[in-house]
C-alpha cells in the first residue's frame, strides 16, 4: 500500500495539528502538569501497537497474537520496578483518574470512609472531591492546608481518630511543598489505614532524586506518566514492600481492579511509550533535568517575590508555584487569558481559602517541567517573571467583580479587549523570538 500522509488524507485534522504544533513552539508552556516528550516516545505512541487487543496480563491474555505485546509490557513493568524500587507494577491504567478509581475498586466497599487533600487546597478530584464519583460512592473527609500553605496534619489526625478512614491519599495537584510522606504514614499506620501516595506530579522529581520517595512510607503508589516523568499520557500503580507486608494479596487485588474491574484492553502503544520514557529516566541526564526543574522553579519564585507578588506558602520546594493574586483584584482568570494572548500558557487556580470561586479563582499555577525540557535555565526564568509581572500590572485595572452575576459578562468584555491589546501582542512577538532559541523535542517546523 502506498504510504499516505495526514496532510493529504485529512486536511482538517492535519491543519489543527499543525496549528497546535506552532502554538507549542512559539509559546512558553508553564502548566506544571505538561511536558514535551522525546521523539522516541512519540514514535512508540504513533506505532502500529495501537492495532492490537490484549485484554489480560502478561502470559494470560484473552486474545491471540500477544507474544510481542507481552515482551513490551513485561519490559515496562521491569523498568518501573527497578527504577522505583517496588514489588509489583500495573502499567495498564488509561490515565491518572482511572488508576485512582482502581485503587478504590481494589481496596474499599461503597460507603467506606476516605480522606484526601481538599481540591481547593491543591488536592485532586479523584481524592474525594464532592463532584467526583469518589465522593459519591465513598464517604469523603477532606483535609486542608493551613494559612502557610502546608498540610494541616493536626486536622488530619483528628479526621483519622474520629472517622477512621480506611484509605488516606497523599500527593497533590497544586501543592508547592515537599510531600511529607513520613507524617502521613504515621497517621495512616496509627489507624491501620492504607496510605496511597499519588505522585502524578512529582514522579519525575522522585526518580531524579530531588523529592523524597514514598516507597518506604506508602502501601501503594499511583502516578501519571505524562507530567514530570515525561512519558505519554498514561499511568501506573505500584505496590511497595510495605504494601505487601500489610496485604500480600495486593498485587492480585490491584490487577483485578484494573482488568476486568474497570478497563478492557490496555493501550499497548502507550505501554511502549511508558517503557521508553522509563528508559530515558534511568539515564544520568534525567537526574540533571529533574534538578534543573527545581532550580528553575526556585529562581522563578524568587523573582516573583522580589517583584512584590505573593506566593502561596512563600515559595516552592518542587516544580510549581501558586501566585496569590487576591490583593491585585482576584486576577486568576484574567491573568490566564491575558497570558494566553501574550503566548505564555498557565492555568488559573484556587488558592487556599479562596474567597472567589473555582471558576474565577484568585490564583495562577505556574510550573517549570516543560520549559526546562526546552533547555531554559536561570536567566530565562528572570525574563519570564519580568513578562508575567508586567502583564499583572497591565491588567490590574480589571479586578474581578464582587457581584457574581456580573462575572461572565465582565470576562467576555475583558477577552474582547485583550485580543486587541497592543501591549500583550508586543509581548507575544518578543516571546516568539525568545522561544526560537529553545527547540521543542520531537517537533520540527
Ligand atoms: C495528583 C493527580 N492525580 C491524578 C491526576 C489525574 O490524571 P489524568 O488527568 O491523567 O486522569 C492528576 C492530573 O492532573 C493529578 O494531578
Amino acid at each position: 500500500m502506498k504510504k499516505s500522509s495526514l496532510k493529504t488524507t485529512d486536511k482538517t485534522i492535519y491543519t489543527s495539528i499543525e496549528l497546535e504544533k506552532k502554538r507549542q513552539i512559539e509559546g512558553i508552556e508553564l502548566i506544571p502538569s505538561e511536558n514535551y516528550v522525546s521523539p522516541s516516545v512519540l514514535e512508540a505512541m504513533g506505532s502500529i501497537l495501537t492495532n492490537k487487543y490484549s485484554e489480560g496480563f502478561v502470559g494470560h491474555r484473552y486474545y491471540g497474537g500477544n507474544m510481542y505485546i507481552d515482551k513490551i509490557e513485561q519490559e515496562c513493568i521491569d523498568r518501573a520496578k527497578k527504577l522505583f524500587g517496588v514489588v509489583h507494577v500495573n502499567v495498564q491504567p488509561y490515565s491518572g483518574s482511572p488508576a485512582n478509581f482502581a485503587i478504590y475498586n481494589a481496596l474499599l466497599k461503597p460507603g467506606d470512609p476516605i480522606s484526601g487533600m481538599n481540591l481547593l487546597d491543591g488536592g485532586h478530584l479523584t481524592h474525594g472531591w464532592k463532584v467526583s464519583v469518589t465522593a459519591k460512592f465513598f464517604k469523603s473527609y477532606p483535609y486542608h492546608v493551613k494559612h502557610d500553605g502546608r498540610v494541616d496534619f493536626e486536622e488530619l489526625k483528628k479526621i483519622a481518630q474520629e472517622f477512621k478512614p480506611k484509605l488516606i491519599w497523599c500527593g497533590a495537584t497544586a501543592y508547592t511543598r515537599e510531600i511529607e510522606f513520613a507524617k502521613f504514614a504515621e497517621i495512616a499506620d496509627s489507624i491501620g489505614a492504607y496510605l496511597i501516595a499519588d505522585i502524578s506530579h512529582i514522579s519525575g522529581l522522585v526518580l531524579g532524586g530531588v523529592h523524597t520517595s514514598p516507597v518506604k512510607y506508602a502501601h501503594v503508589i499511583t502516578t501519571t506518566t505524562h507530567k514530570t516523568l515525561r512519558g505519554p499520557r498514561g499511568a501506573m500503580i505500584m505496590i511497595t514492600p510495605k504494601g505487601i507486608e500489610k496485604d500480600p494479596e495486593l498485587p492480585q487485588k490491584i490487577d483485578k481492579a484494573i482488568f476486568p474491574g474497570l478497563q478492557g484492553g490496555p493501550h499497548n502503544h502507550t505501554t511502549a511509550g511508558i517503557a521508553v520514557a522509563l528508559g530515558e529516566a534511568s539515564k544520568p541526564p534525567f537526574k540533571k533535568y529533574a534538578a534543573q526543574i527545581v532550580k528553575n522553579a526556585k529562581v522563578l519564585a524568587n523573582e516573583f517575590t522580589k517583584r512584590g507578588i505573593t506566593l502561596v506558602s512563600g515559595g516552592t520546594d518542587n516544580h510549581l508555584m501558586l501566585l496569590d493574586l487576591s490583593k491585585e483584584g482576584n486576577l486568576g482568570s484574567q491573568l490566564e487569558y491575558a497570558m494566553d494572548v501574550a503566548h505564555i500558557t498557565a492555568n488559573k487556580n484556587t488558592i487556599p481559602g479562596d474567597t472567589a470561586s473555582p471558576f474565577y479563582p484568585s490564583g495562577i499555577r505556574i510550573g517549570t517541567p516543560a520549559i526546562t525540557t526546552r533547555g531554559m535555565k536561570e536567566p530565562q526564568m528572570k525574563q519570564i517573571a519580568t513578562w508575567i509581572v508586567a502583564i499583572i500590572d497591565h491588567i490590574k485595572a480589571y479586578p474581578l467583580p464582587e457581584d457574581k452575576t456580573k462575572r461572565a459578562e465582565f470576562m467576555a468584555d475583558f477577552k474582547k479587549k485583550m485580543d486587541k491589546d497592543v501591549f500583550l501582542l508586543n509581548i507575544a512577538k518578543e516571546v516568539k523570538q525568545f522561544t526560537v532559541k529553545f527547540p521543542v523535542p520531537g517537533i520540527s517546523k
